[in-house]
């Protein structure tokens, strides 16, 4: 079952008298325990349709669905409601604050999701083992190495057990042997949860350990095939993905 679906989806940049197409009736489909990369050259579009994906912008024309329910629809407050519960996000530049620790920084998502403060401190520390940094819980990000950082960064994404991962250029910031850890760490908690991850990259690493290969081009998709690691669309088979298992679907945010 699709987790996104991108459908005739277009994005037009106006500033001033300059149009820009950044995305072009793009269409494209996430099942579950996807390990996608979306590549192509600077300016195609990649991070345009993440934050499509994301819901952190609408698209000019089409639709995005996320577990069947079209978020172009959602006000920009139901929006913000589907990206706290349903979508783990990894930046390049880490995007952690500053004055919390690693382990504040893995709850900071987990304060409004109901669960009791054992519980939180619980898939806390289950998330810094993860990702190795359960020797780190008190540092704050300056504190750490940029891999150290990312790798908060990942257990922050993941811990509210989210539907789906966007990463935009994750390793952009990262030397190779850190990189290369990041990478091994997010397909592994891939594997484990059936969490789709979907990275937008430049980054030979991240295709080197994608399973599916999605090229952009103009604003459009070029070309969609396996990566060297193997799977294309829809033939992933995995459990669940734990949050759809603990019913936090999108259709839940409706109000
Ligand atoms: N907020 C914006 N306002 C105007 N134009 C924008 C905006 N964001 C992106 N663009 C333009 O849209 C196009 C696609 O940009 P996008 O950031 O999606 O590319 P990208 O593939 O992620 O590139 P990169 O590999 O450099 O990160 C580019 O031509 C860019 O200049
Ligand atoms: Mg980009």
């Amino acid at each position: 079952m699709d987790i996104i679906r991108v459908e005739h989806v277009t994005k037009i940049y106006r500033i001033g008298e300059v149009e820009t197409r950044a995305l072009n009736d793009v269409n494209l489909a996430i099942a579950e325990g996807e390990f996608t990369a979306i590549v192509g050259p600077s300016g195609s579009g990649k991070t345009t349709l993440l934050q499509l994906m994301g819901c952190l912008d609408r698209p000019g024309s089409g639709r995005v669905f996320i577990n069947q329910q079209d978020v172009t629809q959602l006000s920009a407050a139901q929006r913000a409601d589907v990206r706290r519960k349903v979508i783990g996000f990894i930046f390049q530049f880490f995007a952690l604050v500053p004055v919390l620790d690693a382990y504040e920084n893995v709850e900071l998502p987990l304060l409004l999701s109901g669960l009791s403060a054992q519980e939180r401190h619980d898939r806390v520390m289950e998330m810094l083992n993860a990702v190795g940094l359960a020797h780190r819980v008190h540092h704050r990000p300056a504190q750490m190495s940029g891999g150290e950082q990312q790798r908060v960064a990942i257990a922050r994404a993941l811990a509210p057990r989210p539907l789906i991962v966007l990463a935009d250029e994750p390793t952009a910031n990262l030397d190779t042997a850190n990189g290369e850890q990041a990478m091994e760490i997010m397909l592994r908690l891939n594997e484990q949860t059936g969490t789709p991850f979907i990275f937008a990259t430049h980054d030979p690493r991240v295709m080197k350990f994608a399973r599916r290969i999605v090229r952009m081009h103009d604003g459009q998709v070029v070309d969609d095939g396996a990566g060297v690691n193997g799977l294309v669309a829809g033939e992933a088979v995995v459990a669940p993905a734990p949050a759809a298992a603990a019913g936090m679907r999108v259709a839940g945010v409706e109000q």
